[in-house]
């Protein structure tokens, strides 16, 4: 079966594009990384796709303004121009409007390092921290409108350490990050995904060996 064409957006050092890139180095990977685009030029994971021999592009937000729908206009015909099928976000800062999220329905995924729903937004490390959670960790989900909302598709949990600084909480879910979105991206690329509302169920391997007797 061909592999799936994905586009991993980013905006800064892009450590899950990375474990996204030396997934899809096997070839029996169902998905094949064909571009990474930043909003950022300054990004660092750009430097580290280039180097791994992976088309790159740059949409800089900054030259739209305000006008967020030019912005993803733009994206949208680099994605085009690249026959991208699915889309993974990893650690890319930008707000995507209602339009660009519903006309990538089920085929973009974005990773967030928490347990959703809990701790959506910004310094998630810190926040666990001082709520005294016993445990964290990172989800992968489906993106909706809806900032860190969006079908659940894999999630990991970490232990929180009584000593633990945002630092080295934040290493230790960085690592389960770098597990997870692997997976998730190939049970999307394999088929095995299925939004039912809110919900994201995953076939057993097994249930699509009897659909394809
Ligand atoms: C990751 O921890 C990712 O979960 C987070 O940004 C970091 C990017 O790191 N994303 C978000 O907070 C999105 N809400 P990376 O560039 O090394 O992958």
């Amino acid at each position: 079966m061909a592999r799936r064409r994905v586009a991993i957006l980013i905006s800064g050092r892009g450590s899950n594009m990375t474990a996204l890139i030396e997934a899809a180095r096997d070839p029996a990977y169902p998905a094949e990384i064909v571009l990474v685009a930043s909003n950022r030029a300054e990004a660092p994971g750009l430097d580290r796709a280039r180097s791994e021999g992976i088309a790159t592009a740059v949409v800089e937000h900054s030259a739209f303004g305000k006008d967020r729908a030019a912005f993803e206009n733009a994206l949208q015909s680099v994605l085009e121009t690249h026959r991208v099928e699915l889309i993974c976000l990893a650690g890319f800062m930008r707000l995507l409007t209602t339009g660009f999220v519903t006309r990538w329905q089920n085929r973009m995924l974005n990773i967030h390092p928490a347990l959703l729903p809990a701790f959506k937004g910004l310094h998630t490390h810190e926040r666990a921290l001082a709520e005294g959670v016993t445990e964290h960790g990172a989800t992968v989900h489906f993106v909706v409108p809806d900032m860190d909302a969006g079908p659940i598709v894999a999630q990991g949990a970490v232990p929180v350490m009584a000593n633990d600084t945002p630092e080295t909480l934040g290493a230790r879910v960085l690592a389960v990050e770098h597990r997870i979105y692997p997976q998730a991206l190939k049970l999307l690329a394999e088929g095995r995904l299925h939004v039912e509302g809110e919900i994201c169920r995953v076939d057993a391997p097994e249930a699509r060996k009897q659909e394809a007797r």
